[in-house]
């Protein structure tokens, strides 16, 4: 079935609008978002997904910021770059895949318990039918948990994102997801505690914003 449309053409535009896989061909080992984020979402993962959940972490690099003491039943990784999969040690197993080219996961129906998206969403430039693809994959009660921050690879990111604010993102994501049949999701919006000095004084580190949406039973 197809997706349900929320976004207008222009808004799917990107500055940037060779193919994905050159942009991301050059495998880059560093953090996207600071330490404050990564334990903030972390700490997302150890309070809501299982140990005995079958994960995907979908637009994945070298790291996947689940807990390191948890051992989850089985974590398939996606992204651009194989050499970053693959040196990822929380997967296991991986595929490369351009989203913005074929929506369609190689996975089963109500295979995954839990989807991550880590700053990816916002390369999305066909995030309707990425939707409906999870909510496919999703077990019922499974959830996908799209967190960001405030920063991005602007000549990447599609028009709808560039333009938005905080807030205009985190509505962005939750409208896409229900338009495919997610419930309203929850959102969570808070500010995380910069590094170094600093941080000693008060001043914050990346913004933490996570979209959590549950598939229903039935
Ligand atoms: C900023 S990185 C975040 C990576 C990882 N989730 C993390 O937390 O470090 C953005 C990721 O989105 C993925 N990505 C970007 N555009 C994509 C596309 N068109 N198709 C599939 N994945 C894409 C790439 O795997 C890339 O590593």
């Amino acid at each position: 079935m197809p997706a349900i449309r929320v976004l207008e053409e222009g808004q799917r535009y990107k500055l940037d609008g060779s193919d994905d896989a050159l942009f991301y061909s050059v495998p880059r080992f560093v953090h996207h978002l600071d330490a404050g984020f990564r334990a903030r979402l972390t700490q997302l993962y150890r309070e809501r997904i299982p140990p005995c959940a079958q994960v995907l972490d979908l637009m994945s690099s070298w790291v996947s910021h689940l807990p390191d003491d948890i051992h989850y039943d089985r974590v398939v990784g996606h992204g651009l770059n194989e050499e970053e999969l693959t040196a990822n040690p929380r997967l296991d197993r991986h595929w490369v895949q351009n989203l913005n080219r074929d929506q369609t996961l190689p996975l089963d129906d109500d295979s995954t318990d839990c989807t991550l998206i880590v700053a990816g969403w916002q390369y999305l430039q066909q995030p309707e039918a990425v939707a409906a693809e999870l909510l496919r994959i999703t077990r019922p009660k499974g959830q996908v948990i799209v967190a960001f921050s405030n920063r991005m690879f602007f000549t990447k990111a599609p028009q709808i994102w560039t333009d938005g604010d905080d807030r205009d993102h985190l509505s962005y994501v939750a409208e896409v997801l229900m338009a495919q049949g997610w419930p309203k999701p929850e959102i969570v919006a808070e500010s995380t505690r910069g590094g170094g000095v600093m941080g000693l004084f008060g001043g914050n580190g990346d913004p933490f914003f996570a979209v959590v949406a549950t598939k229903p039973l039935g």
